[in-house]
């Protein structure tokens, strides 16, 4: 199966999914990894604060395929939030992961009550100059912080990871991402076993003889976003994957916007964040 990609701010060619890989860690990560990119996944989603880089990095070693086919993303914690601490956040997981660059770093949170991913961003800008990734981006920033980025750098990220699904649907933070050409990232994009079973989208997974995973997974796809569901089942890796040969229509797809239950249920990152 062949992935569509998107092009990033800064040139680089994103797969339209990817795999999430926490929790696993160890054997049970590495075969993961593996039996994700047989089955054709070409993005995966890592962090420093998963502690799995290694197994992933084994993982894309025994799917033997080039290294270049593989989109690889890490994120780096709040220690590193300076221009020399991205450097260094940047090695040790090049040095985990057993690769010698990196397709997406990610500053994991913001962190503001540390105020220095501004910094951390500059240091993200000067790897993308040397070529040590291929695109840079922030994961959990609200408007205000990415507004922040763009007015000290005067650029913006390739990619904003945030927790995105349909009982989250995060409209201001993926409206400004949209109008600033940032991509968005959905993490958590069908972890809800209630959503799984909501009435309304096992209604329409019924009309289009899907489930309801895909039914979600479709739904990111189509407003533009990247999701990177996680399964180490290689069943549900494949089902979560078969998402690019059906469409939602347009009324299918505004059912599903207003299952929106608001902030109440995203982590506030401005009060937490590792
Ligand atoms: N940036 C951040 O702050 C942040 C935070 C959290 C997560 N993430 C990233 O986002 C990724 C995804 O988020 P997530 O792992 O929280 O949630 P998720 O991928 O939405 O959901 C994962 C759960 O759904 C199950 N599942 C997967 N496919 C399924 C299917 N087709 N049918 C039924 N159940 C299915 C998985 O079980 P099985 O494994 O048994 O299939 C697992 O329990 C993470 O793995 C991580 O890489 C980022």
């Amino acid at each position: 199966m062949t992935i569509p990609t998107i092009t990033l701010a800064h040139g680089a060619e994103i797969p339209a999914i990817g795999l999430g890989t926490w929790p696993l860690q160890g054997a049970e990560g590495a075969t993961a990894v593996r039996t994700a990119i047989e089955a054709g996944y070409r993005l995966i989603d890592t962090a420093e604060n998963y502690r799995n880089e290694e197994a992933v990095g084994q993982g894309v070693r025994d799917a033997g395929i080039p290294r270049e086919q593989i989109f690889l993303t890490s994120k780096f914690n709040r220690q590193w939030h300076s221009v020399d601490g991205a450097r260094q956040a940047a090695e040790a997981s090049l040095r985990r992961l057993g690769v010698d660059y990196l397709d997406l770093l990610l500053i994991h949170w913001p962190n503001p009550d540390q105020g220095t991913y501004v910094q951390a961003f500059e240091g993200l800008l000067k790897l993308l100059d040397a070529g040590v990734v291929r695109a840079v981006g922030t994961s959990n920033f609200k408007p205000a912080h990415l507004q922040n980025l763009i007015d000290a750098t005067g650029t913006v990220p390739d990619v904003n990871q945030i927790n995105l699904n349909p009982y989250a649907t995060r409209a201001a933070t993926a409206a400004f991402d949209n109008e600033h050409g940032i991509v968005t990232q959905s993490w958590s994009p069908i972890k809800s076993a209630e959503m799984r079973v909501d009435p309304v989208l096992v209604g329409i997974a019924e009309a289009h003889g899907r489930s309801t995973a895909q039914i979600i997974l479709r739904w990111h796809v189509q407003h533009g976003y990247i999701p990177i569901p996680k399964s180490a089942n290689p069943q549900r890796q494949l089902e979560n994957l078969a998402v690019f040969d059906f469409d939602l229509a347009g009324d299918e797809v505004a059912t599903i916007d207003a299952l929106d239950q608001g902030e109440a249920n995203v982590a506030d990152s401005d009060q937490i964040g590792h």
